[in-house]
């Protein structure tokens, strides 16, 4: 079996980080199955790409598009064009792409069109925004893909409710459990502290990088003073995309008694969830590695799609909101242990039935 695997993005890397893994294991037992990496470029700086491979022994990309810093349409555009290229050379039974980006989506479209099967891992997710790219590109590709391996009971009923079974004869629905829980299990054994970070007992971990927030400068002041006022409960470490530090560079905005670094590799990441007290985000898959990691989250977006978090407890929406970050912070900050006991995402055994699935489809 012949996959072709899409990514570009730095959640991407470490989601097919644990499939890949997974299809190296099968391949050692005898398994006769290939990947072929596709890397669009979307994310490119070494801190943002090379140090996944590197650390996550993610095989090479066999091909490298170099397509990043664009603007949606030409990026989405310029990515379908090589990717069908590559496909008509690669001949795949598959090509897996994973999430939400516009790599995800340009992996799907050049794929379709050339007939090929499509398996979107993370599927079925939605925050019912249709104003986010990411709610668009995962829309689309789960609309034209034909294993639809979703994370959560809640992405299954997303799809139903969609009416799914309505589509087309052939897509399938799996409950497979999520890749990214995998990859946070497996590398809790290998975290490292950053280098040179200087970190008391108790901190905060904060990550901005969602568009809806570093594009409105309302939402990033009040993201931003509402994290300076905590950081005079706690030291809020904050890990900086480049998103955010380009706009964040060429504003007023103050950003004094942060500790804010460059984005960091997945070992040192997961060795900050590991050891933070509590986490505020507007990332996705941080999220979940909070809970993984039996952390409280603070969740800066007015909605999203890991709802089974929220209902939980062990998540709060805040939106952009200063005086509510800095409230639910407080009333927030430590939540009884049993919050996390439950197991939402598969237990660290998504990728082995995802690949399971595909070598059985
Ligand atoms: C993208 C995804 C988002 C995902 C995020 C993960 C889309 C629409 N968005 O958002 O869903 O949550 O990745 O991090 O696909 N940049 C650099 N160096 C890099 C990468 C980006 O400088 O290595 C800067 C560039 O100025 C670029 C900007 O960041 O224009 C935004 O990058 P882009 O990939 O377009 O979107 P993200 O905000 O990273
Ligand atoms: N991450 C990382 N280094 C960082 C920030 C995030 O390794 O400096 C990891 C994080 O632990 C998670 C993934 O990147 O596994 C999430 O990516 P991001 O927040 O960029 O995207 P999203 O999940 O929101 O799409």
């Amino acid at each position: 079996m012949n996959i072709v695997t899409i990514l570009g993005a730095r959640p991407q890397f470490i989601k097919a980080g644990s499939v890949s893994r997974e299809i190296s294991r099968q391949q050692k037992k005898g398994v006769n199955v290939k990947e072929v990496i596709v890397h669009t470029g979307q994310h490119y700086d070494a801190n943002m790409s090379d140090v996944f491979f590197e650390e996550m022994d993610i095989p090479k990309p066999d091909y490298f598009l170099g397509i990043g810093g664009k603007s949606h349409g030409a990026m989405t555009g310029q990515m379908i064009e090589k990717i069908e290229e590559i496909l008509v050379k690669e001949e795949p039974d598959w090509v897996m792409v994973y999430g939400d980006t516009n790599s995800t989506l340009a992996g799907a479209l050049a794929a379709a069109k050339l007939q090929i099967k499509i398996a979107h891992v993370e599927a079925g997710l939605r925050s019912f925004n249709m104003r986010m790219p990411e709610e668009l590109n995962r829309i689309l590709t789960d609309r034209i893909s034909s294993i639809l391996f979703c994370p959560t009971l809640a992405a299954v009923e997303n799809l139903s409710n969609e009416a799914v079974g309505n589509w087309k004869t052939d897509t399938k629905v799996m409950l497979s459990g999520d890749v990214m829980q995998d990859g946070a299990i497996f590398y809790k054994k290998f975290a490292k502290k950053p280098p040179g970070l200087v970190v008391s007992d108790e901190f905060v971990l904060c990550t901005i990088h969602r568009a809806e927030n570093t594009d409105d400068t309302e939402r990033l002041e009040g993201i931003l003073s509402a994290i300076k006022d905590i950081s005079e409960d706690k030291q809020v470490v904050l890990p900086l995309h480049p998103r955010t530090n380009k706009i964040i560079q060429n504003s007023k905005l103050d950003t004094s008694n942060l500790t804010i670094i460059d984005p960091v590799g997945y070992l040192n990441m997961v060795w900050l969830i590991d050891n933070c007290s509590i986490v505020l985000t507007d990332s996705g898959g941080l999220q979940k590695e909070a809970y993984c990691f039996s952390k409280p989250c603070i969740t800066m977006r007015d909605e999203t799609e890991w709802v089974e978090l929220v209902d939980l407890g062990a998540n709060v929406l805040v939106g952009a909101d200063r005086e509510k970050i800095i409230s639910s912070y407080f009333a927030h900050k430590s939540i009884a242990p049993e919050v996390f006991k439950s197991d939402l995402y598969g237990g660290g055994r998504a990728s082995q039935a995802i690949v399971a699935e595909l070598l059985n489809a």
